[in-house]
């Protein structure tokens, strides 16, 4: 009797060994972070380094609508061939698609075309950084010869033959139609384009069911590994500067280094600011492609491991990739479409 007690006791210790054996194995195929720094689940948004976009931007809707007129407008380039939408389409996330836009007589421009998204929210415009304001970003593509390669009189004497132009100005800024006032006019249409309520910027305003649970652990990945150091604020990057190729010389490797890989150097002379770019937004991101500066990287998959291995110094690890990426695509917000 008391033996048979003995083995079946002997038996449960062992089914109770095994069954804690296979958990364990099943809290590390689950649970266990993959890295060091993962902190523990997340369930809701507490106090996070990324802010939701504003719902509402209050803007004079006269001057969005005469702006959006001119970004359309090919009659701002040389040659009446070229508007700010070719290389800025807001049909397709803002940008053409392309690795490098493609300017007046089919010249091709030296860096990769960034959205028009959200861009009143960047502390600096130009992958360098070296336009402080949307006002005077525009003079770039207007006198860059291989952009729109006009002018502001040509422009000027252009837009005076259009009635609609002269009535417009002339409504909103006293018969003025100057550089100064189409600056003013494009730019205020720019910050109508913002894209609030993403499912992630639900999830910051206390939704925690806006995101599903693989987009949660993507996102505390996304914090865990460290993309967060860079990508932050209410754009996940646009307020700060770092240098592409952390660890390890992405360029390098890439090959045919050109002067716009230099970056914020080509600003500043500074040897530090090699490399250097502003860090990108991941808004909208997986609209967005091709990838960085330079355009070398086709899909969002890529461009993360990219990210991971020279900017973190880590080795990608496929799970925690497809996971970073099914949280940065719950960052595509309402693209407000503009009467
Ligand atoms: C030929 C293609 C082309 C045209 C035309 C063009 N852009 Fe761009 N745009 C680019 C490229 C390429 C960049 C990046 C240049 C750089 O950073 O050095 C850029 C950058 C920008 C940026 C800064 C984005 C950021 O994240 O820093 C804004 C804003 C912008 N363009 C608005 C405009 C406006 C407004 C017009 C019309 C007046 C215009 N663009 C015309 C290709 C173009
Ligand atoms: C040390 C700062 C830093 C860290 C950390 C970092 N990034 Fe970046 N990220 C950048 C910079 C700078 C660029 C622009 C590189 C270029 O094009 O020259 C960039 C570009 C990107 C782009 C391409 C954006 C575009 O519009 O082309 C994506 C996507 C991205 N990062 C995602 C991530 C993810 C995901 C992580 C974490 C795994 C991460 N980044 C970590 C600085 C950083």
């Amino acid at each position: 009797m008391s033996r048979m007690f003995k083995k079946r006791h002997l038996l449960l210790v062992i089914l109770f060994v095994l069954a804690s054996l296979l958990s364990l194995k099943w809290t590390q195929m689950t649970e266990q972070p993959v890295i060091a720094q993962l902190g523990p689940p997340i369930t809701a948004a507490g106090d996070e380094p990324i802010e939701p976009i504003p719902l509402h931007v209050s803007l004079n809707m006269e001057k969005v609508i005469l702006g959006k007129q001119l970004f359309h407008d090919p009659k701002l380039s040389k040659n009446n061939t070229i508007s700010c939408a070719s290389c800025h389409d807001l049909t397709m996330g803002g940008i053409d698609r392309r690795a490098h836009s493609l300017g007046i007589n089919g010249q091709i421009g030296a860096i990769n075309a960034p959205t028009v998204l959200n861009n009143s929210f960047h502390f600096k415009q130009f992958w360098d950084g070296r336009a402080s304001s949307l006002e005077e970003q525009v003079d770039g593509p207007i006198h860059a010869a291989n952009e729109m390669g006009s002018s502001w009189p040509e422009i000027i004497e252009k837009l005076k033959q259009s009635p609609e132009y002269v009535n417009a100005f002339d409504k909103l800024y006293e018969k003025d139609i100057s550089a100064d006032h189409i600056k003013d006019a494009i730019a205020t249409f720019e910050r109508s384009l913002y894209t609030p309520n993403s499912r992630f910027d639900q999830f910051l305003r206390g939704n925690a069911n806006a995101l599903s649970d693989p987009e949660k652990e993507g996102y505390r990945r996304f914090k865990g590994y460290g993309c967060v150091a860079c990508h932050q604020g209410v754009l996940l990057g646009g307020n700060m500067y770092q240098k592409f190729g952390v660890f390890g010389d992405y360029i390098k490797e890439r090959g045919n280094e050109t002067k716009a890989d230099l970056g914020r150097y080509n600003v500043t002379g500074k040897a530090e600011d090699r490399y250097m770019f502003k860090v990108p937004s991941l808004r909208n991101i997986s609209l967005t492609a091709p990838y960085f500066h330079d355009g070398s990287v086709k899909t969002l998959d890529e461009a993360v491991k990219v990210m991971v291995k020279y900017q973190l110094g880590r080795e990608p690890n496929q799970k925690d990739v497809d996971l970073i990426i099914q949280f940065l695509k719950t960052l595509n917000g309402e693209i407000k479409e503009v009467a």
